[in-house]
C-alpha cells in the first residue's frame, strides 16, 4: 500500500484523490493547499490530514508518492522537494513552465532514482488506447501523417483563472492544451525534428498568453503533424487523425462536453474504391485517470519508467517551447535532442 501526499486540492486534485482512493493500492495520507480550506474538504473525506503547508507534507516519513496539482508556476519547487526527500512524483502536465524547470525536475529524479510521471491521461484515453494497440500491429503500414484539432472556449470568467496568467502558467493554449498533443505525437507518430508554429490572441484579450497556435511538426522519420489547439472552439471539440499507407484511425470525442470516445479504423482497398471502417465506440465514463494511475503503481513496483515519464514530460516541453520560438521568429524550429 503506498501512502500518498496531494499537493494543490483544486479541480485536478479532486479527481486524483477520488482514483487513488479507489484503488486497492494507494491510500490519502495528507493533503496540502495554501486554501486550506479546500485541503481540509477533500482530506475530510479520505480520513487523511490536511495543511497549509506543501513542505511539510511531502517530508513526512509515511508518504511514498507526491502527486503535485498546483497551478503549473508551482511544480517545479514542490516536485524537486518531494524528490530531494525520496519520494516517487506524479506531476500535472505541463511538468513545468519552462524546459529548464522541467530539466531540473528530472535531473533530481534521475538522482534520486525515483519514479517521476507527467500527467498525460490522455495516453491513456480509451481511443487512444486502442489507437496504440493497432498502430502497434502495424495496421496502417508505415505512417505518413497525424492531423489534430483540439479546444474549447473558455468557461464564465475564464479571464480570472491561473492558466491565463504566464506568471502563473507558462503559457497559453499551446502550454495548458497543446502539451497533450505533442505528447500524443511523439506517442502515436514518432520523435519530432522540428516545428513551425504561430500563436494568436484572437478573443480573449489576455495581456500574456495566446488563445490559439497552429503548428506544423516534422518527426525524424519524415511524417508530419498538422495540429490546431485553441480557446475560441466555442464548443469543445477532440479529433484527431492519424493516415498511413494501408489505411486511417480517426478518434473524436474525450468526455463530458467532447463527447463521447470514437474511433473509426478505414482500411485503404488495393483498388482505392471507398473504405471499409470498422468503428469502436467507449464508454462514456471517462477512466483514462484510473488506467493511468495503475501505470503509475506499477511502474513504482517494477522500478521502471512509466508510460508519460518525466523525459517524455520534458520532450513535450521542448515542442512547446520550440513552438513559441517559432512563432516569435516566423521560422522553423529545430526541436532539439535530449
Ligand atoms: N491532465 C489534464 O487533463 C489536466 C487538466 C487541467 C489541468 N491540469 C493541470 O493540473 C494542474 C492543476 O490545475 P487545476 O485545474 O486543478 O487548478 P485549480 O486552480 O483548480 O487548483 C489548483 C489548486 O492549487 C492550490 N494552490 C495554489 N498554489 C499552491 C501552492 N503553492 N501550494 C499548494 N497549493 C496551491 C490552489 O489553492 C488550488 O486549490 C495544473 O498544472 C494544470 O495544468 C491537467
Amino acid at each position: 500500500m503506498l501512502s500518498v501526499a496531494l499537493v494543490g486540492a483544486g479541480r485536478i486534485g479532486r479527481i486524483r484523490a477520488g482514483v487513488l482512493r479507489r484503488s486497492p493500492d494507494t491510500r490519502l495520507a495528507v493533503v496540502a493547499d495554501t486554501d486550506v480550506s479546500r485541503a481540509e474538504e477533500l482530506a475530510r473525506e479520505a480520513g487523511a490530514a490536511a495543511t497549509s503547508d506543501w513542505g511539510a507534507a511531502v517530508t513526512r516519513p509515511d508518504v511514498d508518492l507526491v502527486v503535485v496539482s498546483t497551478p503549473t508556476k508551482f511544480h517545479a519547487e514542490i516536485a524537486v522537494a518531494a524528490l530531494e526527500a525520496g519520494k516517487h512524483v506524479l506531476c500535472e502536465k505541463p511538468l513545468a513552465r519552462t524546459v529548464d524547470e522541467a530539466r531540473r525536475i528530472l535531473q533530481v529524479a534521475q538522482c534520486a532514482r525515483r519514479v517521476l510521471k507527467t500527467g498525460f491521461n490522455y495516453r491513456h484515453l480509451a481511443h487512444v488506447r486502442k489507437a496504440k494497440e493497432l498502430l502497434s500491429t502495424a495496421a496502417l503500414g508505415p505512417l505518413y501523417f497525424l492531423r489534430c484539432r483540439y479546444g474549447h472556449g473558455g468557461r464564465p470568467r475564464y479571464e480570472a483563472e491561473w492558466c491565463t496568467d504566464a506568471d502563473l502558467s507558462g503559457g497559453g493554449v499551446l502550454l495548458e492544451q497543446g502539451i497533450h498533443i505533442f505528447d500524443l505525437v511523439r506517442y502515436l507518430l514518432g520523435e519530432p525534428a522540428r516545428i513551425l508554429a504561430q500563436t494568436r490572441r484572437f478573443f480573449w484579450g489576455f495581456p500574456t498568453v495566446e488563445d490559439n497556435g497552429f503548428c506544423l511538426v516534422q518527426t525524424l522519420a519524415g511524417q508530419e503533424a498538422q495540429v490546431h489547439v485553441s480557446w475560441t472552439q466555442w464548443r469543445n471539440l477532440f479529433h484527431l487523425e492519424i493516415f498511413g499507407h494501408e489505411g486511417y484511425l480517426q478518434l473524436e470525442g474525450r468526455d463530458g462536453h467532447y463527447g463521447p470516445q470514437r474511433l473509426a479504423w478505414g482500411q485503404r482497398k488495393p483498388d482505392h474504391s471507398r473504405p471499409a471502417e470498422q468503428v469502436f465506440e467507449f464508454a462514456a465514463a471517462d477512466d483514462s485517470w484510473e488506467v493511468e494511475w495503475r501505470e503509475m503503481v506499477s511502474a513504482i513496483q517494477a522500478d521502471r519508467e512509466p508510460s508519460g515519464s518525466g523525459h517524455d514530460g520534458l520532450r513535450a516541453q521542448q515542442m512547446v517551447e520550440a513552438a513559441y520560438l517559432s512563432s516569435q521568429q516566423r521560422a522553423w524550429i529545430t526541436i532539439p535532442k535530449l
